[in-house]
């Protein structure tokens, strides 16, 4: 039976997989062995089955012993675990949540719904390692991913609103208590129904430069602020997010020559979806309601919200998407610009489609292959 091991299962990314896995029914056909960084020996997560007790995960005798293994534990983990893996002759594959490797030449970025040709293709080509993508870049193409398909799309800037959780579990929980934070701070004025806006907008700036409000992880404040830049900078003035974009869209894509794609990457005070607005040259000028059919029969989780106040503010919001699968897809029309000009603006959960969903899936594909 075929032996698959899951590293970094208990973190967020990891939490959100196990869940995912439960819920479809993953774990039968394979023998599961968890590892763990720090709880050597003691009981595995309740999956449902008799698990052996948890293994060392930097333990390269006792992770050869698989057949496949599944990393959420971080590009830490991975840089230091999987050269010496492959190194003592392991020649399973590498199902990694982190960024470490996406970029290498032996490994596929794995988002099935958008390029399972492309995986398949690498399958028989024996290649071994399979990444999850930039949650923005994976995100993106689950909504735009008809428009790649039908090779509708000359260049696209997209501009982000991402969300707490691609920072990271403990951003998450200090976006929640900045808010609580300059809510503490404002009780007196918010209970006073009399109390002008200006003093309470003053009192929200004071608590945000009060020296002890909590900014340890952004640094700065998130609520009631916006964070436009993610990630390291690197020389041409692109953050590295943004940079992701071009690079890691047309690697999944596996494009000939490259679509240009850039813009400007902003964290926002949303906990788990980001948000995106894109402006698309297309490579020609199609109707507005062909458009829509090509974006919206994609995939099967790809939605098309009508252009209409009402749904797109019922439909196209964090509040709206957070939890589910579904991608949706609004604000679609044509620019002034002209007829090759096209904006559209997507939602997803960054930890389901942008993190864990296409690990689950690859982990699917790379049973189905060697079963
Ligand atoms: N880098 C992303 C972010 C999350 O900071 O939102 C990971 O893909």
């Amino acid at each position: 039976m075929v032996r698959a091991g899951f590293i970094g299962w208990r973190g967020m990314v990891g939490s959100v997989l196990m869940d995912r896995m439960i819920a479809e029914k993953d774990f039968s056909g394979f023998e599961p062995i968890f590892f763990t960084t720090s709880q050597v020996g003691q009981k595995g997560p309740a999956i449902g089955l008799d698990i052996p007790p948890l293994k060392d995960a930097y333990d390269i005798e006792e992770l050869k012993t698989t057949d496949i293994i599944v990393t959420c534990q971080g590009s830490d983990h991975t840089k230091k675990v999987y050269p010496e893996l492959r190194k003592a002759g392991w020649d399973g594959y590498w199902i990694d949540a982190s960024s470490a490797m996406r970029m290498q030449d032996d490994s596929i970025i794995v988002l099935d719904p958008v390029n399972r040709a492309v995986i398949d293709n690498a399958l028989h080509r024996g290649i071994k390692n399979y990444i999850g993508g930039n949650c923005t870049v994976s995100l993106m193409l689950m909504g735009l991913g008809g428009l790649f398909h039908k090779g509708l799309v000359e260049w696209i800037t997209s501009m982000t609103y991402q969300a707490a959780s691609g920072a990271g579990a403990k951003n998450m929980r200090e976006l929640i208590e900045q808010m609580a934070f300059i809510s503490r701070q404002s009780e007196d004025l918010l209970d006073d129904p009399a109390s002008a806006a200006l003093d309470l907008d003053k009192r929200v700036l004071g608590a945000m430069h009060d020296p002890s409000f909590p900014k340890e992880n952004f640094g700065f404040p998130l609520a009631g602020s916006v964070l436009p830049w993610i990630d390291s900078a690197l020389e041409n003035g692109q953050s590295r997010e943004e940079w992701k974009g071009i690079a890691e869209t047309n690697k999944i894509l596996g494009t000939k020559s490259p679509i240009p794609i850039d813009g400007i990457c902003a964290r926002v005070g949303s906990m788990r979806c980001h948000s995106q607005a894109f402006t698309i040259k297309l490579t020609k000028d199609l109707p507005l309601d062909d458009i829509v059919a090509i974006i919206d029969n994609d995939n099967e989780w790809v939605k098309v919200v009508p252009n209409t106040k009402e749904e797109t503010l019922k439909r196209l919001t964090p509040a709206a998407v957070t939890g589910g699968l579904d991608v949706p897809v609004g604000r679609i029309r044509k620019l002034n610009m002209g007829g090759e000009y096209l904006t559209c603006y997507t939602v997803g959960d960054q930890l389901l489609w942008g993190a864990a969903e296409p690990i689950r899936r690859m982990f699917g594909i790379a049973l189905e292959h060697i079963s």
